[in-house]
This record gives C-alpha cells, structure tokens and sequence, in this order.
C-alpha cells in the first residue's frame, strides 16, 4: 500500500514513540508495483553511480554528544528499559542491511529476514530480548523514494517491538537527476529516522511505528555496555566516501571526520570501559580474489580510502573500536584484522552483513576460462590490506563466511565481553540458526574462544 499524503496523521499520545502494532498482524499480502521507469532510470544512472555524492547534513547535536537508547524508547518506557538491561548484566540486539525489496519477487526474501527477527524478540525471554535493530543501510530500493517505504521497511517491521536505528546506504541516499527540491532520499530518510519527536510519518500509512529520533545519519548510540558510532559512506555503488578528501569530492563536508575524532576523544577522556563498535554501509573489506586465482571479487570491493581515514583518526585519539559492522555487498564476511596499536596486538573483527532480504550474492564470480576458486575459511588474505593503509596490519583473515543464505547478526554485549552471532534465516530455532560467532575481550581487545 504505498504512503497517502494526509493532512493531519493520528499521533501518539504524551508524545511517546511506538514500535509495533497493538496485535500482531499478518504478513502483507500486497507490494506496490513499482513503475516501469524505475527499472529504466536505474539502468540509465549507472554511470552517476560512481561520481554523483551527496552532501552530508549535519547533526542536530554537538560531535561529542551522545544518542541514548533511553531516549529512543521514550521517557515513559526508556528507564524501565535501561533499568532491565541493567539488571540483567548484558544487551543484545540485532543488525544488518540490505533488507530493501526493489521488486515484488525479493519480497519474500525479506519478509523472511523481518520475520524472523521479530520472532526472536517475541521468543526470547526478557533477559535475552534483542533491544534494538542497528540498520546498516539500504532500508529503501531502488533510492529510498517516499512512496516505497511502507512495502519495504513500515510494513516489513510492522511486529518488530523494539527500536529500529539506521544509516542511510547509497540506495536510501543517491538522488535521481530531476528530483524535485524536498524530495531529495535524505530528505525522507531524515523524516523517518531523524526526527525531532516520534510521529507518524506519511511513510507509515495506516501502520502504528513512530519515526526514529535519532539526532542524524551520522551518530552515536548508547546503550548500556555498547556504543555504536554510526558514520555516513555517501552515495556511490563503490567506494564508501566519508569526507571531501581536498577537493576529491567537493560536494561532500568533513563534518564526520571531526564528529569521529570528537567521539573518540570522549571515550578516551571518559575512559569508557564498554564495546565500542563502528558501522559504515560500505564495508573496508569485501572479498576479492587474489592475481592469478580464478573468478573475480562478489558485487562490491573494498573502501581502502575510507577506512584510511578512519585509522587515521583512530591512530590521532589513541582509541580503536572493538569491531566494525558494514553490509553493502549482498553476503556475511567476517574477518580479523591483527594489528599493533598502541602498545598492544589486538584482534578486529570486520564484519560484513548485507544478506537482510533484498539478495544473496557469491563471494566469488566465475570469470571467463576459469572457475570460480572459493576461499577456504580461515585463509590469510593479506594482500586485501591496501599499500596506503594508515595502519600495518600484522595479519588479515576471512575467518568465515556465508553467500547463499539470507541472515542477520544478534550480538551480545556485556561487561567483559562482546559476541557477534551471524544468524541464517530459515531453521527452526535460535540455537540452530546461528551459523557463525565471534568473541572479543573488552578489556584485551583480543578473540577470544566462544
Ligand atoms: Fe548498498
């Protein structure tokens, strides 16, 4: 059903955001068509794909400030919120990308990946309840037009009972030649997930979910145990751009670059003890075949530049995050990056999650004369780190990964510890699903046995 332009949308009452329907609602039976045109203009803008960036709106709030997870339940339920994860000494929740359905035929796949997300919440006991979903982007296929939302994110998550955050992907931010002024993705984005106060949005259409009150498309999360640095990668298919870059892309600002050096200074300065996670859409690492192998990389590479600039900064405020979380290219990939920081060697997992409904890619694709040679997991693929990178890594790995099913990531925070679970869609329980986990020492920044 696609979004109605209403005068005057029904509005929570004392202001206080809702997540999901009173009763649980079956699975949507109709998915707007989309125009022909949409198809042809996707075909037409392939080459702006990979020129045309987007400036960066900047935050309502100051760089060194902080998104609470209490505020984004709201003042009436947040403290209650916060108060049980608390108590029970640990948090979860979800992550992934790429859940967008561009035509009625990706659909089910990412009702499937909805659905089971929202069945884990409903599952779980209290204690063990995911408490938010961190969305990395590409929410709304094919360029996060006002009329598609409803099909393919409000209607999707109409029984997700829980926060939804996001950063925006370049398909919820590239702009069509000849969008009208207003119209612009980001513009759409922001009404629905960086709103002042939790309303309904025309997106919403008859459905209850209120708009997400992040403070922008880049922010903090905090939460108990976790904060999650969300950071914009900008617009083209490939690489993931963060800033200017000296007249690289003068379109862009270098806001966020001072936004992440502020965000780390903090937590240097707070001597924060919790996981500190980063998550881009574009990932830093996505695999490509070495020379001479067979086949060639899946369906996105490698942003070498943007995760330069994020050491940079790194190496600058003397803080490292514990993991990165990207999506982007349409698999799960998970590596470790073994580097010297400081004076220690510690372990990063770089994770990436872009298999949450809208396709599932091969890490490998066949080229011509030559079959496709698939990894072993657990190869050593060092030559992936780039010749500019700001850090020498002593090793990278890809430890596991997974490109034929859908999934999602259902991570664990505690005080000691931080578990990324990969999830396939598809088994019949919890414990059966998870395909795939890794463990970091907070403290050690280290891997850990599971
Ligand atoms: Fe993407």
């Amino acid at each position: 059903m696609p979004a109605k332009q209403h005068a005057k949308l029904p509005q929570p009452i004392f202001h206080e955001p809702i997540f999901s329907e009173e009763e649980a609602t079956p699975s949507p039976t109709g998915f707007q068509t989309k125009h022909p045109s949409d198809t042809k203009t996707y075909d037409e803008v392939q080459k702006l794909l990979k020129k045309d960036v987007v400036e960066v709106p900047k935050s309502r709030i100051a760089d060194n400030d902080l998104f609470r997870l209490q505020d984004a339940y709201g003042s009436n339920h947040g403290p209650k919120v916060v108060d049980k994860i608390q108590s029970a000494k640990k948090i979860i929740f979800h992550a992934f990308g790429d859940s967008g359905a561009s035509n009625v035929r990706k659909y089910s796949s990412e009702l499937h990946v909805s659905d089971q997300v929202t069945l884990d919440c409903n599952q779980s006991d209290e204690a063990n309840r995911p408490a938010f979903l961190f969305h990395l982007g590409d929410v709304v296929y094919n360029f996060g037009e006002s009329q598609y939302y409803y099909d393919q994110f409000y209607e999707p998550f109409r029984n997700y009972p829980a926060p939804i955050l996001a950063i925006p992907g370049n398909h919820d931010s590239f702009v069509v030649p000849g969008t009208p002024k207003g119209k612009e993705p980001l513009t759409t984005f922001q009404r629905n997930f960086c709103a002042k106060e939790p309303v309904i949005t025309p997106e919403a259409g008859s459905l209850h979910r209120t708009s997400m009150t992040q403070p922008g498309i880049y922010f903090t999360l905090d939460a108990p145990f976790v904060r999650v640095i969300g950071l914009f990668s900008n617009s083209l298919e490939d690489p993931g751009v963060l800033s200017n870059r000296e007249g690289k892309w003068p379109g862009i600002n270098d806001r966020q670059l001072k936004f992440l050096s502020a965000q780390l200074k903090r937590i240097k300065k707070e001597n924060y003890k919790g996981a500190v996670l980063l998550a881009t859409h574009h990932p830093p690492y996505s695999y490509s075949p070495p020379p001479k192998k067979g086949g060639s990389g899946g369906n996105h590479g490698c942003s070498a530049i943007m995760l330069k600039q994020i050491d940079e900064i790194c190496l600058q405020e003397g803080v490292y995050p514990h993991a990165f979380l990207s999506a982007h290219a349409h698999n799960y990939q998970r590596y470790t990056r073994i580097i010297k920081f400081g004076k220690s060697e510690i372990d990063v997992p770089f994770i990436v999650c872009g298999d949450g409904g809208h396709n599932v890619n091969p890490l490998v694709r066949a080229s011509k004369g030559h079959p496709a040679e698939e990894p072993h997991p657990g190869s050593t693929v060092d030559y992936m780190e780039s010749s500019h990178a700001a850090i020498a890594a002593k090793q990278l790995l890809l430890e596991k990964y997974d490109d034929t099913n859908y999934g999602y990531l259902r991570i664990h925070v505690d005080k000691e510890q931080l578990r990324i679970g990969f999830h396939q869609v598809g088994a019949s329980t919890l414990a059966q699903s998870r395909y795939d986990m890794v463990t970091v020492d907070l403290a050690e920044h280290i891997m850990v046995s599971n």
